[in-house]
């Protein structure tokens, strides 16, 4: 079975990463989508929060699993029998930190391959964090995010 992994923050999940997550449950038999505890970090969402909301947007993949990891993607990786890092490549300027944390990983686990999609076009401009600038001045992120978490994200950048 072809398991790969498609990590990240996802504070929140933006339409970018569910179009990654998408095509990529097409491609491998599982995706496991892992969503990065970070203590040294406070996000808008909790982890518990980011969890749900990713799993309601891909409800409709069944070959979509999404779990909370702390510690190195490659662990998880292993602990789950994925050969696979899925990443989606926005622009060139995604692609030395990209390359970076892929040779890193590489060095940490020879069997762990990190595969890398292009983002859609239209999704190519598209982060978190300026989702949430744009939710914060009032801007419309419908298009942005998945339209069921839109109220959810201006319901707590309002706080
Ligand atoms: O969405 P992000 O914040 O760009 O995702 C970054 C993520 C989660 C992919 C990266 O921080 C990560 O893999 N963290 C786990 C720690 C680890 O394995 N580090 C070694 C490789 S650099």
């Amino acid at each position: 079975m072809r398991v790969a992994i498609y990590p990240g923050s996802f504070d929140p999940v933006t339409n970018g990463h569910l179009d990654i997550i998408t095509r990529g449950s097409k491609v491998f038999d599982k995706l496991i989508v892992g969503v990065l505890v970070n203590i040294d970090k406070v996000g808008l969402f909790s982890i518990e929060e980011r969890v749900e909301l990713i799993k309601r947007v891909t409800s409709h993949l069944e070959n979509v699993e999404v779990v909370s990891f702390n510690g190195l993607l490659v662990d998880l990786a292993k602990k789950n029998n994925a050969r696979v890092i899925l990443k989606g490549l926005r622009a060139v300027s995604d692609f030395e930190y990209e390359f970076q944390m892929a040779l890193m990983n590489s060095q940490l686990d020879a069997e762990v391959e990190t595969l890398f999609m292009t983002t859609s076009a239209a999704n190519s401009f598209l982060s978190s964090s300026s989702v949430k600038q744009v939710a914060k001045f009032g801007g419309d992120i419908k298009g942005l995010v998945p339209d069921e978490i839109i109220d959810d994200v201006i319901k707590k950048i309002k706080g």
